[in-house]
């Protein structure tokens, strides 16, 4: 497995495999890998003859106040996670190699990131956006892997690579939690020990709401408000949303006639948290 830095060094990596007739992955990542990570790098080897994984804290998708300067990194950790994975080439730029400093261009998709993270973090889809773009104009991938836990993003994304005619599948992957139950998160090492029990609110929560469809229950309202009561009984705990989204529009619903998405964000002290599930209603 190489690392490189530059854009160059991948064009040229790729465009020798593709002559070869291999086909390429991309699971874009910002690093600070866990086994959610390693999921999505395992599923691409599995898919695909080649696998780039790119590592870069992205800053245009950070608004002012979020923790781009405190985001973890911990490159050579990440190198052997990677390699274990069954990746064949990191790609970690600076970001003056992402980034001309005249550059006058950004990717949004609209409506869908009304709601959810796009209300309450202006900005960081079209941050999020921009970047894949560039990545997928980087890499060319045949492949793109993203993660369920951000089901937010894996919707845009779809919905980017579709009405920009990127010839790239893009593939979402489950999400990996922990033994306990708290979703894997980079984010999950800013908890203390304290924090970190707390954190396993929203997977408790969520696991109520569950219930509770799987008990018949098509009120959005009421599923909302189970899962609000049980994310109140912790005093550690502060909500940014609770959405019962149609999965497909992500506009908000009423009754639970379609396949949902029930998507939470939560304080735990200073660290924001989200995690979700999809429900077919039967
Ligand atoms: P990052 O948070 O590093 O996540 C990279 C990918 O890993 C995303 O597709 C995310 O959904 C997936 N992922 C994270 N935790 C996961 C878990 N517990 N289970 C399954 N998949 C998980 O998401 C980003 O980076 C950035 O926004 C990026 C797409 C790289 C653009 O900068």
């Amino acid at each position: 497995m190489k690392t490189v830095k530059t854009i160059l060094e991948v064009r040229n990596q790729v465009q020798a495999w593709k002559k070869e007739g291999y086909s390429i992955a991309l699971v874009p990542t910002m690093g600070y890998l866990h086994e959610g990570h390693a999921s999505l790098i395992k599923r691409a080897a599995s898919e695909n003859e080649k696998v780039v994984v790119s590592i870069f804290v992205n800053p245009i998708q950070f608004g002012p106040g979020e923790d781009l300067d405190s985001y973890p990194r911990d490159l050579d950790r990440d190198t052997i996670l990677c390699e274990n994975a069954g990746a064949n080439l990191i790609f970690t730029p600076e970001v003056s190699e992402m980034y001309y400093v005249d550059a006058l261009t950004t990717v949004s998709v609209n409506g869908l990131t009304n709601g959810l993270c796009g209300a309450k973090r202006p900005g960081h889809f079209d941050g999020v956006c921009t970047v894949v773009s560039k990545l997928f104009n980087i890499v060319l991938p045949d492949k793109a892997y993203f993660g369920e836990k951000d089901a937010q993003q894996l919707a845009v994304i779809k919905r980017m690579a579709h009405d920009l005619n990127f010839p790239i599948e893009i593939i979402g992957c489950p999400i990996v939690r922990e033994e306990d139950g708290l979703a894997k998160s980079s984010r999950n090492n800013y908890l203390s020990s304290k924090e970190r029990q707390a954190a396993l609110i929203l997977h408790k929560s969520l696991t109520k709401g569950k219930e509770l469809l799987s008990a018949g229950e098509k009120s959005a309202k009421l599923l909302k408000q189970i899962i609000k009561n049980e994310l109140e009984s912790e005093v550690l705990a502060k909500i940014d949303y609770i959405e019962v989204v149609d999965a497909l529009s992500l506009t908000t619903i009423d009754i639970v006639d379609k396949p949902i998405l029930v998507a939470i964000a939560v304080y735990i002290g200073k660290t924001r948290l989200i995690d979700n599930f999809i429900w077919e209603s039967k």
